[in-house]
């Protein structure tokens, strides 16, 4: 699933006036304008990467974000709960990547658990903090909603697909700053890019109805075995999101092995979801307690690796 097959604060203000940065940050209002965005490291599966280290994050997603006007910390896995809901605290919302781990057992689902939970706590507390899934990430959403795992077999394995609408598509949020011209694009071109063999399906996102409850549906997708499969979630009350398709290729990744939308349209998709996302983190008032500890915590501190030869990524991060 997710990349398996070709692999599947508002906050901060730092001033930079003077020579000497002030070491406790100050919320900006009314929009936090410095956004830092968490993306959950995962186990490195592939054995060609494992040379260069335990835990990845494809540069594709570091870009993504960054395009959308936020800074990018890595979240590592194997720490405390006291030091993730510590990081929890400093960040403004947090992306759940595609890959090829193990949706219960994998530490990455065991680390997602925890950000998860904490993100309903907040909000049952009237604060806001936005996640989202992409393919891998967003069948994680479904467990962690559901409690249990509902995937089954709904193979797309490097195929684009347009989107199918759902009734509730124009009215959502994450869709809501699309422009009706790339609206009717996004239903009729090949702009989503699909690398997964399983899914929920749309019979089995109805019949549970925790999931149904949380989540409104956006779109759907016919699989290669002919199943209807969600394609786009966004929670009803809670700023969560997951895509089963992976709008990070569409300006981030080239190998021409792989069917990655690079039209107009796709870029201009993949452009505008990175911008909502990052608007949602804007609202986070999350903060570093202080500015020498997010200097250090940024992706900044860490060079990607070319990795075009054994992947499908043409960079990536180890940590
Ligand atoms: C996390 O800790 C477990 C248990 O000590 C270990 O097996 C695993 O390799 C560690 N994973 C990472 C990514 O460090
Ligand atoms: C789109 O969804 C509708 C409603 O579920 C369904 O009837 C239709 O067959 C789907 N079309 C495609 C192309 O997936
Ligand atoms: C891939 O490219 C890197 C950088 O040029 C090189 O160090 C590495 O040996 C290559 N790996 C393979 C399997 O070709």
């Amino acid at each position: 699933m997710g990349f398996s097959a070709i692999v599947c604060v508002s906050v901060c203000v730092l001033v930079l006036c003077s020579a000497s940065p002030v070491k406790h940050l100050q919320r900006s209002e009314p929009d936090n304008n410095t956004p830092i965005i968490g993306i959950l490291t995962q186990e490195v599966d592939s054995e060609a990467m494992k040379i260069f280290g335990k835990t990845y994050i494809p540069s594709s997603y570091v870009k993504y974000i960054e395009s959308g006007g936020a800074r990018v910390v890595p979240v590592r896995l194997n720490q405390s709960f006291a030091e993730h809901e510590k990081i929890f605290k400093s960040i403004n919302g947090l992306i759940l990547i595609g890959g090829s781990v193990n949706l219960v057992t994998s530490e990455f689902a065991h680390t997602a658990g925890i950000y998860f939970r904490l993100a309903l706590k907040a909000h049952d507390e009237g604060e806001y903090f936005p996640i989202w899934g992409t393919c891998l990430g967003f069948q994680l959403l479904t467990v962690l909603v559901s409690g249990e795992n509902l995937l089954s077999k709904t193979t797309a394995e490097n195929v684009a697909y347009p989107l199918n609408f759902s009734s509730e598509a124009p009215s959502s949020r994450m869709f809501a700053s699309v422009p009706p011209d790339l609206r009717k694009a996004l239903s009729q071109e090949p702009l989503t890019a699909n690398f997964h063999h399983y899914g929920v399906t749309k019979e089995a996102f109805m019949g549970n109805e925790k999931l149904q409850g949380f989540f409104s549906v956006l779109s759907t997708n016919i699989a290669e075995n002919g199943l209807e499969f969600v394609s786009t979630m966004e929670g009803r009350n809670h700023p969560f999101y997951g895509v089963q398709w992976h709008p990070e290729v569409n300006r981030f990744q080239w190998d021409p092995r792989y069917n990655f939308p690079h039209s107009s349209n796709a870029v201009r998709i993949s452009s505008l979801l990175a911008q909502f996302f990052v608007n949602e983190g804007r609202r986070s008032t999350h903060h570093f307690s202080e500015a020498a500890e997010e200097i250090s915590a940024l992706i900044y501190n860490y060079n990607p690796v070319y990795v075009a030869n054994i992947s499908a990524y043409e960079q990536t991060y180890f940590f």
